[in-house]
């Protein structure tokens, strides 16, 4: 009679787990906004250089505290290799690839995308403390992978 018990003790524990799991997913979704990095669109990794925005990587203000943020991640480096940014500022990171598979995450935020050849990636994220961050390529490219890192720069306004 005791094993019966235990069973559904056991259930009731395990459905009280998916129901919170699903719970904290819909509340990260929902309520924070937080999303994985969005496949913003095509291309073709070839004419990247004459193809906008990325004919012309860098940073742009596209309003107060708001930046954009165009990167190439090639082998073996980012262009730009360096970000600055005032503390608050919110940046989207709009970036490819024009040979094989890059990573691109920035060390100490949620920021972590895929560089796919073909593919436009693109992220946002808020900068609230100033401080420094390495960008890494976290995705094995070959013989310079450990080269390919760059910096953003939260500054203190
Ligand atoms: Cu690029 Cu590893």
């Amino acid at each position: 009679m005791k094993v019966v018990v235990y069973e559904k003790v056991f259930l009731g524990v395990g459905i009280l787990c998916l129901v919170a799991c699903l719970a904290a997913l819909f509340y990260a979704s929902a309520v924070m906004g937080i999303h994985l990095p969005g496949r913003e669109g095509e291309l073709d990794p070839e004419e990247i250089a004459s193809t906008p925005p990325f004919d012309d990587p860098g940073l742009r203000r596209v309003a107060p505290k708001e930046y954009e943020a165009v990167v190439v991640g090639k082998v073996w480096q980012f262009d730009p290799r360096e970000i600055r940014v005032p503390v608050g500022s919110k940046v989207t990171f709009i970036a490819t690839s024009p040979d094989v598979i890059h990573g691109f995450h920035v060390q100490g935020t949620r920021i972590n995308m895929m560089l796919i050849p073909g593919q436009i990636s693109k992220t946002s994220y808020r900068f609230q403390i100033p401080g420094e961050h390495l960008i890494l390529c976290h995705e094995y490219c070959g013989f310079g992978h450990h080269l390919m890192y760059g910096n953003l720069i939260v500054e203190e306004e």
